[in-house]
């Protein structure tokens, strides 16, 4: 098909000229910038959530866009580009065993100690609140010596996650006592919505970050790292490559927590099962 005649067979109906060379082109770029391998037939995903931004920016096609992108150096486009197009899908006690094992954990800890955790993909901050719960309940205050760092390279997911106001639905699976325990119902305006108390909250940081950075400007070590349901996006080099800058921040007895479809058997000399979807340090029995 000659390139005019694919502009308007992809165009029909559309109120932006979308092309398969820039749907091409937004693979390219997501995954040079993010990692993110957005698979064929994502094309009508990426139409729609970047049609936002061309209305934003008053532009009449992908190409256009795209030329603005590559050319103009706007980080805040950048930025917005990639929180268009990351997946945040999540939940609170999102594949509860993991937080089963976390508990022991913390039953391990040496006294006097603070034990740091990693929430390295944190999305809207049901999973870095899950950890601070789950601190909270096992050492039956609401001042946990536990500090978490939650971390995510889409900076609209983390407003979201600092804010730590939910619709109720969000948290319905909960049960009554945590519900009750850790939520404030929001009144009047707020009607509709809860509020993760405070003292929780003050346990959990949130930096935004890009795990394809060459490298990690944080202090560990980790007790605990949870990278879950991320790395499904990246190809396995770049998964070998953010185990390799993440290790070194784990401490020699803690854990790496994957999402319940990844699997890092091509990294064996980095990570070692321990469990579902739970890993360590491979250098760890050596040390
Ligand atoms: C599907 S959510 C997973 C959320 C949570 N970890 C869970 O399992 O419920 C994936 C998250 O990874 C983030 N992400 C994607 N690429 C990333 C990257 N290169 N660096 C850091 N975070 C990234 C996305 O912004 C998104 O919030």
């Amino acid at each position: 098909m000659s390139q005019t005649a694919e502009a308007l067979a992809d165009t029909r109906q559309r109120e932006f000229a979308f092309t398969r060379r820039d749907f091409e082109r937004v693979r390219r770029l997501i995954r040079e910038r993010a990692g993110i391998a957005l698979m064929d037939g994502k094309q009508d995903m990426v139409y729609s959530r970047l049609a936002r931004r061309l209305r934003m920016l008053a532009l009449g096609s992908f190409s256009e866009y795209l030329d603005h992108l590559e050319s103009a150096r706007d980080a805040a486009e950048w930025q917005a580009f990639t929180n268009a197009l990351t997946t945040n899908l999540t939940s609170f006690f999102r594949e509860p065993h993991h937080f089963e094992r976390l508990q022991e954990v913390f039953a391990q800890r040496a006294p006097g100690e603070r034990l740091l955790l990693w929430c390295a993909a944190a999305s809207t901050g049901e999973e870095p609140y899950s950890l601070a719960i789950t601190a909270a309940e096992a050492f039956g205050t609401l001042s946990p010596p536990v500090s978490i760092l939650a971390t995510d390279i889409d900076t609209q997911v983390l407003a979201t996650a600092e804010r730590g106001i939910y619709p109720l639905e969000r948290i319905a699976d909960l049960t009554p006592e945590r519900r009750r325990r850790f939520f404030r119902r929001g009144q009047g305006s707020n009607e509709g919505n809860c509020r993760v108390i405070d003292e929780l909250r003050s346990l959990i940081s949130f930096r935004r970050l890009n795990l394809l950075d060459g490298r990690y400007p944080l202090r560990g070590p980790f007790k605990a790292i949870f990278c879950r349901n991320v790395m499904i996006y990246f190809d396995k080099p770049t998964q070998y490559l953010v185990l390799q800058r993440m290790m070194p921040l784990l401490a020699l007895d803690g854990l790496f927590f994957a999402g319940h479809s990844e699997s890092f058997f091509h990294a064996t000399d980095l990570v070692i099962p321990c469990g579902r979807t739970i890993y360590r340090r491979a250098d760890a029995e050596a040390a």
